[in-house]
């Protein structure tokens, strides 16, 4: 697998949508050609020689080879000082790339139901993994339920709708679709199935901690096949610093720590260890 660390060529830095003003999908041009898995990231230097020592990672959300180059694109919310000076960036911009990174989504072939769960900007991942399950042209059923604060943090929703998900949404300020967080939704998604379309079913997830959490808790009551991609704060993003680890499974059914940018972001749920779970 390629991996190209150097300069990247800002091609384009738009809003994802008129209603989600903190978010942008910023393009990348690397001269280079990348064949990036869904779920790996990119850990991206928002500006040389500045104070910002820190690389940010980001989910790949999209890519396309052309004939010598690779053009990405993130999406982003906008949080913290990095996002800030991302979304500031214009085309002919420079910025430092490094990527792709980690561990990607693998693919079920077998399952019949392919089912998404996205928390906010935990949505990034999920596309490029929706555009590989829609390519096969399997008879398998793409479904993705989606839960974000408010109507205007569902990030890229159309992209997903032109895919022709089903989709099912949860905001938290009931602005639309059902109110409160998506793992309900979920969990009521779940409730009515029976056992052998749960067997069935491959469940991928991203968003914050608490969400995959209570995912991981579902996933042993209903006994599910569950992948989640994990967000932690990272430095090197190659394994060297230590900064970025989670618990999983040892082989003595105790823990130890895994390096997210190396072993991750994606892990089989069964893989990981919360305590009292
Ligand atoms: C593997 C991976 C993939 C990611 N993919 C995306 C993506 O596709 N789109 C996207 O918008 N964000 C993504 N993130 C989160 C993104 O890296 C952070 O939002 C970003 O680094 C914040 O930088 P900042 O300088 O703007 O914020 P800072 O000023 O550093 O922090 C601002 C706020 O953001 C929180 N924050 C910072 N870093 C992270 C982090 N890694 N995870 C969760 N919260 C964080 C801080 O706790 C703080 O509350 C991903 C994170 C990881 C680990
Ligand atoms: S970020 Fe340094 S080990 Fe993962």
């Amino acid at each position: 697998m390629n991996i190209f660390n150097g300069d990247a060529l800002v091609i384009r830095n738009i809003p994802i949508g008129q209603d989600a003003p903190d978010c942008r999908k910023i393009t990348l041009e690397i001269p280079s050609l990348l064949t990036p898995q869904p779920g790996q990231f990119v850990h991206i230097l928002v500006e040389k020689n500045s104070s910002l020592l820190l690389r940010r990672p980001f989910s790949i959300y999209d890519y396309r080879c052309k004939k010598i180059s690779t053009e990405i694109d993130i999406l982003f919310a906008v949080v913290g000082k990095g996002t800030r000076i991302l979304a500031e960036k214009s085309p002919d911009d420079m910025v430092g790339f490094l990527g792709p990174l980690g561990k990607g989504f693998g693919i079920n072939n077998t399952a019949k139901t392919i089912l998404l769960v996205a928390g906010g900007v935990g949505i990034a991942p999920l596309y490029l993994l929706s555009k590989g399950y829609n390519s096969m042209n399997t008879s398998q059923k793409l479904i993705l339920l989606f839960g974000a604060k408010s109507k205007a943090k569902l990030y890229g929703l159309r992209n997903f709708k032109k895919l022709g998900l089903s989709i099912n949404i949860a905001t938290e300020d009931g602005s639309i679709g059902k109110k409160g967080l998506v793992t309900e939704l979920l969990e009521e998604h779940l409730r009515k199935l029976d056992p052998d379309t749960l067997k069935n079913i491959q469940l991928y997830c991203c968003g914050p901690d608490a969400m995959i959490e209570k995912i991981v808790k579902m996933v042993l009551d209903f006994n599910l096949s569950c992948e989640v991609s994990l967000e932690k704060r990272m430095a090197c993003g190659l394994g060297a610093c230590g900064g970025c680890v989670t618990k999983v499974f040892d082989n003595r059914n105790t823990f130890r720590y895994s390096r997210i940018c190396i072993e991750g972001p994606v892990y089989n749920t069964t893989q990981l260890y919360y305590e009292g779970l």
